[in-house]
């Protein structure tokens, strides 16, 4: 494919992604006892208005929210935004909590268009510069199955770490919360997936770090690329104040 007929197929379509913004937050309380925790201000907007911003800069056009916790909120506040950002934000909700993946079987229409174009999948609690575009180039041009952005953290027990080939990006292992040292390399909770990973979830909850990862690293189609600049997961008091410095830095 060309460079001008890729740049002329991507006009044409519609550029996806979701976002998890599932959980209680209850790490975050008092703050989450209001509102759900992606509409937690974070330097003066809501947390999620920085993803949605970063996403529509990309390129994305339409955003899907996995929601399994006051949906009806998050919705109408964000209704004013589609306007605004002109990008189109629609609801996928859960009955009950689906995990980290299990959101990826319900709104498996919304993702696969049947273009094989790849999505973005993020966490709705991480904060960085978000260079999505790169990410999006990196996966084309590795043609695997999902590409994971790693950061370099001093805890990585706290995470999902990530063990791969600095040289070729490929990932040898993925180790959610791992209880001995298996590397400082961690998954900052924002991805790039071809639509073909969604052959490998199930609709039941489920999660992608535990039980959709593994199988995509062990076919050789996981890719890591590493994050520059900050990141911070800002779902606990402590690092929320440290997200905060790290953005104003960045500023
Ligand atoms: N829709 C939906 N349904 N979303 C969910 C559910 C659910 O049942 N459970 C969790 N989520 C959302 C959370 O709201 C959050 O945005 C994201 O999924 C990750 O969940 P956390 O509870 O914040 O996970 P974590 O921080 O312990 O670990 C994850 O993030 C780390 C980076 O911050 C993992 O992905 C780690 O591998 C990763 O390193
Ligand atoms: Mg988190």
């Amino acid at each position: 494919v060309t460079p001008e007929r890729a740049a002329q197929r991507e006009r044409e379509r519609e550029m996806k992604a979701i976002i998890l913004v599932g959980g209680f937050g209850t790490r975050l309380r008092p703050l989450t006892l209001s509102v759900p925790k992606p509409l937690v201000d974070f330097a003066n907007k809501p947390m999620i208005l920085h993803q949605i911003e970063a996403l529509k800069r990309a390129g994305v056009d339409h955003v899907i929210l996995a929601i399994a916790y006051q949906p009806g909120v998050m919705m109408s506040f964000l209704k004013e935004y589609e306007e605004k950002l002109g990008i189109k934000i629609t609801c996928s909700e859960e009955k009950t909590p689906m995990g980290t993946a299990g959101p990826l079987a319900i709104a498996r229409k919304l993702l696969d268009d049947g273009t094989g174009e790849p999505f973005f999948m993020l966490n709705a609690d991480v904060i960085c510069e978000y260079p999505l575009r790169e990410a999006l180039d990196y996966h084309r041009s590795h043609g695997g199955e999902a590409t994971i952005l790693v950061t370099k953290v001093d805890e990585p027990s706290k995470y999902g770490v990530v063990v791969f080939d600095e040289s070729t990006g490929l990932v040898d292992r993925f180790v959610e919360k791992p209880k001995e040292f298996v590397g400082n390399k961690i998954n900052a909770g924002i991805y790039v997936l071809s639509p073909s990973v969604l052959d490998k979830v199930q609709l039941r909850p489920t999660s992608i770090e535990k039980e959709v990862f593994p199988l995509v690293a062990q076919e050789d189609k996981l890719r890591a690329m590493v994050l520059e600049g900050y990141w911070m997961d800002v779902g606990q008091p402590k690092d929320y104040l440290q997200g905060l410095d790290l953005y104003l830095g960045g500023l």
